[in-house]
């Protein structure tokens, strides 16, 4: 019934799921998964908004990730290719990737490391990254994933918050042509993270790096033991036990723990993945992200390989060393459905179309995006010259704390440029104003999610308050979710994203909170007070400006912006580094002493900066 929705059935199909969530959900889960123990119940809400699924059910991600294709003919089919930077290939079918992830396992776990544990993972986009991950949740360890682009500071802090023993990283990566010195980075977060005991280090540029002796291990060395190769169990967990931690952006400086498990995540990602994008085990897929990021974790690494598909990564840069890498890939490994941000695309479209003609494109039948809203001109040129007019365009809306997409086509929903269009199934959204009433057709507001669904992050590490004030406060009666999102539904009840509500920004689709880079840039010796603002950059959506008021007596030289840069890039990493940093003597402030953005940012527009009754000065 589910899996051959028409237009037609749609409305019947989503309002089954909203009201028997349960019976909906179950059989998804009884039909496509399999279960070392079934649940005794599907859904669990006596303790809100702590809800939890297939309560009493044992399961492993890995059991339906990996170990039941082995007993299939998938066996032998390739469940990944990667492609590094200079060109060197590596495939592995899904037995492989179970020969990989049972070494990297025995690995970790002579490391010390069991059921429970969090594992640190610092890696560049080589194939260790993921069977690191896969190799953690096989013994039941979780693991946190730190996107290779952050500082040793961003690092450090994440590894203590998790209280890691064990790091695993590699010597470098390559980016661009350059080699980007992981471990240099790595040593100095290791050196302000107590927790950590040991850590591997995989191989991959071949550079000098220091390695510390009983600390630091090299894997290819690790590999000659003869342990590697034994048998590993993948261990029995509870659905609802903790498979990963990811750190993400919030309203204040400290970054947020989240949370997802074994069971509910297994279903949703791989339900979502599959409906929205047809995946089939036949399909070539490639997500192009980073698997450091919520979009590689479910979408590179486990969805994909829960449905026995292809996935496809990539380490280097998109438009490295020519503007057509990416399609002359698409070419050569015959996909079949190709995923990106509103970025991505807009930075190959600069490049004209010709880098793309020269490619045969034709294995593709469907796109999507993920990220921020796509303007129009981005989702036309992507529709009209790499889908050649015949791929539709799956605009999905999600975020790190819903697991997998929750607004987004079908194939078959009509599609209107910029919207996400309609609620998966399953999936409780409204606009609502402050009071908790759907707004009108047209009218903004504020974006909730009204019920529970099984990929929804369960808490934010060791901090079940922040989780319950974050997303469960605003609305607390009613007991809703709140997305951190504005938007407005059309009169034929499509979703429109506008944009975040909180202090959170979107740089080339990624998520940062201006309190860190505010607190970033005051650690800088000469810098007394910060603000930062986004405003529209035509390639990264939006781009960062931040608003300094400096020490008395500091003098305005000319190489002071690029010195507060440079500590940006080595506080935070380069993603957060602004664009431009202006020097002011006051900052708009609210009588209690909140920094007002908006009237910076419409100032910096030249727009009208509107109330100001509640300013300070
Ligand atoms: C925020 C979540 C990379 C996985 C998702 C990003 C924005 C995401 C869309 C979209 C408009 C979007 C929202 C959301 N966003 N997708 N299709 N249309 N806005 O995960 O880093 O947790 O960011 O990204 O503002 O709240 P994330």
């Amino acid at each position: 019934m589910v899996e051959n929705a028409t237009v037609k059935e749609y409305p019947n199909t989503y309002r089954f799921s909203i009201e028997e969530p349960e019976k909906f959900w179950g059989k998804l889960a009884e039909e496509n998964l399999e279960w070392y123990k079934k649940w005794d119940k599907v859904l669990d809400d006596s303790n809100k908004p702590f809800y939890k699924w297939f309560v009493g059910a044992k399961t492993n991600i890995i059991h339906n990730a990996i170990d039941r294709h082995l007993k299939t003919i998938n066996r032998n089919k390739v469940a990944f290719i990667w492609e590094g930077e200079p060109g060197d290939v590596r495939s592995f079918s899904y037995n492989a990737v179970n020969r990989e992830v049972t070494k990297m396992a025995n690995i970790i776990a002579s490391m010390g490391v069991s059921k429970g544990d969090i594992v640190t993972i610092y890696m560049p986009q080589i194939p260790e990254l993921i069977f690191s991950m896969l190799a953690c949740a096989k013994i039941g360890a979780a693991h946190s994933v730190v996107y290779a682009g952050f500082s040793s500071t961003a690092l450090a802090d994440r590894i203590n918050d998790a209280s890691s023993k064990l790091l695993i990283t590699a010597d470098g990566g390559f980016r661009r042509g350059k080699i980007v010195d992981l471990k240099s980075i790595a040593n100095e977060a290791v050196e302000k993270s107590p927790s950590i005991e040991k850590c591997i280090v995989v191989k991959r540029t071949g550079q000098d790096v220091k390695m510390e002796v009983e600390r630091d291990f090299w894997y290819h060395n690790l590999c000659e033991e003869p342990f590697v190769n034994n048998k590993c169990p993948t261990v029995e967990m509870d659905a609802e036990d903790m498979l990963f931690i990811l750190y993400t952006s919030g309203t204040t400086g400290k970054p947020k723990g989240v949370i997802h498990t074994h069971g509910g995540y297994s279903l949703y990602t791989s339900t979502v993945l599959r409906m929205v994008f047809d995946l089939k085990p036949i399909d070539r897929w490639w997500c192009l992200a980073d698997p450091g990021w919520i979009t590689g974790h479910s979408f590179i690494v486990y969805a994909p390989l829960i449905l026995g598909a292809t996935t496809l990564l990539y380490e280097g840069a998109p438009t490295y060393p020519n503007p057509d890498r990416v399609w002359s890939m698409v070419d050569k490994y015959g996909i079949n459905v190709f995923y990106t941000s509103p970025t991505a695309i807009r930075g190959f479209m600069r490049f004209g179309n010709s880098w793309v003609k020269q490619h045969d494109l034709s294995s593709l039948r469907l796109l999507g995006t993920v990220g921020e809203p796509i303007n129009p001109a981005a989702w036309e040129w992507y529709h009209r010259v790499i889908g050649q007019e015949k791929c539709p365009i799956m605009d999905t809306w999600w975020q790190t704390e819903t697991g997998g997409f929750m607004i987004s086509p079908y194939p078959i929903t009509p599609l209107k440029p910029g919207s996400a269009t309609l609620p998966l199934f399953g999936i409780d959204a409204d606009v609502v104003d402050e009071e908790g009433n759907s707004t009108a057709p047209g009218e903004e507001g504020i974006l909730v999610i009204k019920k529970p669904w099984p990929g929804m992050a369960r808490t934010i590490y060791k901090d079940d308050d922040r989780y319950k004030q974050v997303y469960w406060s605003k609305f607390e009666k009613q007991g809703w979710y709140l997305a951190g999102d504005s938007a407005r539904r059309d009169e034929e009840g499509y979703f429109w994203v506008i944009a975040r509500l909180d202090d959170v920004i979107k740089v080339s689709g990624y998520r940062l909170g201006t309190a860190e880079i505010e607190s970033a840039l005051v650690s800088f010796p000469k810098v007394a007070e910060a603000a930062v603002i986004a405003l529209p950059h035509d390639i990264k959506g939006n781009a960062i400006h931040a608003f300094c008021i400096l020490n008395e007596g500091t003098e305005v030289t000319t190489t002071l912006e690029k010195e507060i840069k440079d500590h940006v890039r080595h506080e935070m990493g380069p993603i957060a580094v602004p664009e431009k940093v202006n020097f002011v003597l006051s900052l708009p402030k609210t009588r209690s002493g909140k920094i007002m953005r908006r009237v910076l940012k419409a100032k910096a527009q030249g727009l009208d900066p509107g109330d100001l009754s509640t300013i300070e000065d």
